[in-house]
């Protein structure tokens, strides 16, 4: 059995974390290509740390090994969420994650058709009457607060405006919390940012705890029915669902799909996914595969074990590094290269073969939610709009952190279209 290539080097001299955090994909790429491997370990947040880069082995990680290895957030996260199914582990996670998941599957879905078609048609509607480009991660970011606002809480922005504000503003004070929290010191060592993120955390905490006890309908009614072990359990994961985590997550993905169709050399690729569902279906794998909105997600080795052959010691950390498994080219021809047709060609069937959304028995809870969100969205803007960048010189540089989207907020411009048969 090998060591890891790389090294995880000193405690604290050794750390990489400020290189990776400044620019994630270079990072990893230059170590794929000096240790000549996919997998690689490197020190982050002052731990020994396995970079996983490839498919192999992110499936072994998060399929094969779930029971080896734990999944680790870090200490300020757990501070900020609370008691959630993310931090639990073994069998207590998977008897949260069955309660949860039958309130985002199957027939549950249904009830939030309305609602998702609804906002997405407010938020979409006059976007070709504006004088100005729009700038779109602000445009999708807005539609997805409000998506999460009114399924998770019954808030309608419209109709509880001042409330619906209130709260994204605490929303957004509870996450700058999570960014200011010192990446390579110990959480003891508070700034204030993550203290008035705890502040912010109470009066949310209040504010969907006041919810929970009304008599109100949908996924609020569910949840409180959920037999969850601690009587605090309901509210805490509604703090997680409306956290600013989500609509990121979603308006980058939005954005990554309105860049990648953008322009009238695009118009046959829109037309073909206005008309075709499968074709739109893996449009929207291609966004996912080449700009998941997470860079990944983290765990901890509960024994000595191995990934891809090579020895990982008890207390290692890993991460599945999601953009460099989906650029894989051992499965993904040309994989820097937005092809749909992948999916109905060498890449069909293969799915799951894609972390967007982690994989595994800890894969999100929200997929079948997201995938309705997504397709609402992205079938209104097909079947009302041809999209152009305006200017149509623009820097589109990604930067990966916290979701990733290009570091400016791109602008477009949206044309009335209605396609001709
Ligand atoms: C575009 C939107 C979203 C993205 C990209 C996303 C992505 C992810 C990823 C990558 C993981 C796995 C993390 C890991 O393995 O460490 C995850 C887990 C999770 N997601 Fe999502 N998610 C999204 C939306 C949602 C929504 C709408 C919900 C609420 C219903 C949700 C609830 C969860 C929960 C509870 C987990 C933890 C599951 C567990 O620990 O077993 N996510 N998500």
């Amino acid at each position: 059995m090998s060591q890891i290539p790389g090294s995880s080097g000193y405690a604290l001299m050794g750390d990489k974390s400020f290189e990776f955090y400044k620019d994630p994909m270079h990072f990893c790429n230059s170590r794929i290509h000096s240790n000549g491997s996919r997998i690689f370990q490197a020190r982050l947040l002052n731990k020994p740390t396995i970079f996983v880069c490839s498919v192999k082995g992110m499936k072994e990680l998060l399929c094969e090994k779930v029971n080896v290895f734990d999944t680790s957030y870090t200490a300020s996260m757990c501070k900020l969420f609370g008691d959630t199914v993310c931090f639990t582990n073994g069998e207590e996670a998977q008897l949260l994650r069955m309660s949860l998941m039958q309130l985002f599957r199957g027939k549950a879905l249904d009830t939030y058709a309305d609602c998702i078609n609804r906002v997405c048609a407010r938020n979409l509607k006059d976007l070709s009457l504006s004088s100005e480009p729009v700038a779109i991660y602000s445009l999708f970011k807005r539609l997805a607060t409000e998506l999460v606002l009114a399924i998770f809480l019954n808030v309608d922005a419209e109709e509880s405006a001042a409330l619906s504000k209130q709260i994204t503003q605490l929303s957004t004070q509870h996450w700058h919390g999570l960014i200011s929290a010192p990446v390579n010191v110990k959480v003891s060592v508070w700034s204030s940012g993550f203290s008035q993120a705890l502040e912010a955390k109470q009066k949310l905490l209040k504010i969907i705890s006041e919810h929970l006890k009304s008599e109100e309908d949908g996924l609020i009614s569910k949840i409180r029915d959920v037999p969850f072990p601690e009587n605090t359990n309901a509210a805490q994961h509604l703090l997680l669902f409306i956290s600013a985590l989500i609509p990121k997550a979603l308006a980058s993905l939005l954005t990554s799909f309105t860049l990648e169709l953008a322009g009238s050399n695009k118009i046959s690729v829109r037309k073909r996914a206005q008309e075709n569902e499968d074709y739109l279906n893996h449009v929207l794998l291609e966004v996912e595969r080449l700009w998941p909105s997470f860079i990944g997600g983290r765990r901890i080795a509960k024994q000595d074990t191995t990934l891809c052959g090579y020895k990982v010691p008890k207390g290692y950390l890993a991460l599945f590094v999601a953009f460099a498994v989906h650029r894989d080219p051992d499965i993904f021809d040309d994989p820097d290269e937005f092809q749909p047709e992948r999916w109905s060609g060498r890449n069909a069937g293969q799915e799951k073969l894609l972390c967007c959304f982690g994989n595994g028995s800890r894969n999100c809870i929200g997929i079948e939610l997201n995938n309705m969100i997504l397709k609402t969205a992205v079938a209104y803007l097909l079947n009302h709009y041809s999209w152009d960048l305006d200017p149509p010189s623009q820097s589109l540089d990604y930067k990966w952190l916290p979701v990733s989207r290009p570091t400016e907020d791109p602008k477009i411009k949206f044309t009335s279209w209605t396609y001709k048969t």
